[in-house]
């Protein structure tokens, strides 16, 4: 199914049997090209397929972005415990709803980049952890792979080789805690999911002790146009350093929001522009976040000249995150938006580091008491010290994931933190507000 109208602007690789009939379907995927990388990674060895990532400099797509060859070649496939291909399909960053669109549009892209990876480490089953809210992806998953496995694309002796490899799915309960990697594992090994101390890393001890391929949906969804084109043609849709597609979640106060398939290096003008339409009812730019609630905000003058990419959203001391792009027009109230994004950290803070935990639980009591208008003047100072001292102090990326975007708000919108003193009522209260999903 598709949630928007394609934009001239997209290059269509992961996307592109999006909107073809059937598209969940094996017969739909087979006949367009579905398949054809596995069978070319089966001839190939290991080292050559890492290789072959490698060159297409593909960079993990679930918000850290770290180069995925790299990631793959961390496996020490020489090991003799069994390895195993992880997909996160967590999805829980607010801004973030790309992933559920690869599933439902083609899952079988997703059970073909699991067989390249595992084909690159000798991995002979994965899980694709989905998150509870996304019940319906399960069975369309589910359905997916009974057809793989009914056309032997699943299960022993794969095309006639002697290679295996059995897929299966697991429901989250919907913690944001779960998509990361570390708690993902706990999680999927049936314990409470909270973060694991590394190193090591889940390439050397992942899932079940076991060397693991822990990637993103849309990671992995890359592979199969990795391995059909070439590693070289993946880079050269990108920029240097970044190859490849991105899929792009627009939302926020555009008039037309939606998931759009974006070369990386795109630039942010064009796509609020030319791409999401332009900012509803005429109105300006007022902040744009880039990649999910956990990336930096960024003003409008930040945006001036400024590329969807790692480096150059790195430059600007923010992320491209997972491509949860949310713009904010003039209207918004961002102390509101600071609130409503510390009320997400705060329910979602798995309570295992005490930092997190009791930071977030205060931000957000300073933040409501500042939207209530009882603020004081040194709370502004204590909302950003409060976030930095979470900085760094806990074992997973959650307490960095509040603190980063509070302290661009504080820094970056003071006045509107002033505005809010002494009593005044909001100064956006009858505009429409911004709802982040
Ligand atoms: C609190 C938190 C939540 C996360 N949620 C997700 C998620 O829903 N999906 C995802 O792919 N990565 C998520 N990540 C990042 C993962 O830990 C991990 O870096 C990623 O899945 C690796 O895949 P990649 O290399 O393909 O990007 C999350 C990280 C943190 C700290």
């Amino acid at each position: 199914m598709l949630y928007n109208e394609p934009s001239p602007h997209e290059v269509k690789i992961l996307t592109r049997r999006f909107g073809l009939p059937d598209s969940a379907s094996i017969k739909t995927y087979l006949k367009t090209d579905g398949y054809v990388a596995f069978e070319k990674a089966l001839k190939m060895k290991p080292e050559e397929i890492i290789a072959e990532v490698k060159v297409s400099n593909l960079r993990g797509r679930g918000g850290a972005g770290f180069p995925t060859g790299m990631k793959w070649s961390f496996v020490p496939r020489t090991s003799p415990k069994p390895k195993y291909i992880v997909v996160n399909a967590d999805e829980s960053e607010p801004g973030t709803c790309k992933d559920r669109v690869l599933i439902e549009n083609d899952p079988h892209q997703l059970i073909e980049g699991m067989l390249i990876a595992a084909l690159a480490v000798d991995a002979h089953a994965g899980y694709i952890y989905i998150r509870g809210e996304y019940r319906y992806l399960i069975d369309i998953m589910d359905k997916a792979i009974a057809e793989a496995y009914e056309h032997g694309y699943l299960g022993r002796n794969l095309l006639g080789s002697n290679f295996h490899f059995d897929a299966f799915t697991h429901t989250g309960a919907g913690a944001y805690e779960c998509g990361e990697e570390s708690a993902l594992l706990e999680s999927l090994e049936g314990k409470r999911g909270v973060p694991r101390i590394r190193p090591p890393f889940p390439a050397v001890v992942g899932a079940f002790q076991s060397p693991t391929i822990l990637n993103n949906v849309e990671t992995f969804c890359a592979a199969p146009a990795i391995l059909r084109d070439g590693g070289a043609a993946f880079a050269a849709l990108g920029i240097p350093k970044a190859g490849g597609t991105k899929m792009t979640c627009l939302s926020g106060h555009v008039n037309k929001p939606g998931v759009y398939e974006l070369p990386l290096g795109f630039p942010v003008k064009t796509m609020i522009e030319e791409v999401g339409g332009g900012i509803r009812n005429g109105r300006k730019l007022k902040a744009f976040v880039p990649g999910g609630s956990s990336c930096p905000v960024l003003t409008a003058a930040e945006c001036e000249g400024l590329t969807m990419d790692y480096d150059a959203m790195a430059r600007v001391k923010s992320m491209l995150g997972s491509g949860g792009v949310v713009v904010m027009d003039e209207d918004t109230c961002i102390v509101k938006v600071a609130l409503r994004v510390m009320r997400f950290y705060a329910h979602e803070s798995c309570g295992w580091c005490i930092p997190c935990r009791e930071g977030t639980t205060w931000l957000r009591k300073l933040l409501q008491r500042f939207h209530d208008g009882h603020g004081q003047r040194s709370d502004i100072v204590l909302i950003g010290d409060l976030a930095k001292n979470m900085l760094g102090r806990t074992f997973c990326p959650l307490g960095d994931a509040a603190a980063m975007p509070t302290i661009s708000f504080v820094e970056k919108f003071r006045e509107e933190f002033e505005a809010h003193l002494d009593g005044r009522p909001c100064p956006f209260e009858h505009a429409e507000q911004l709802v982040m999903q």
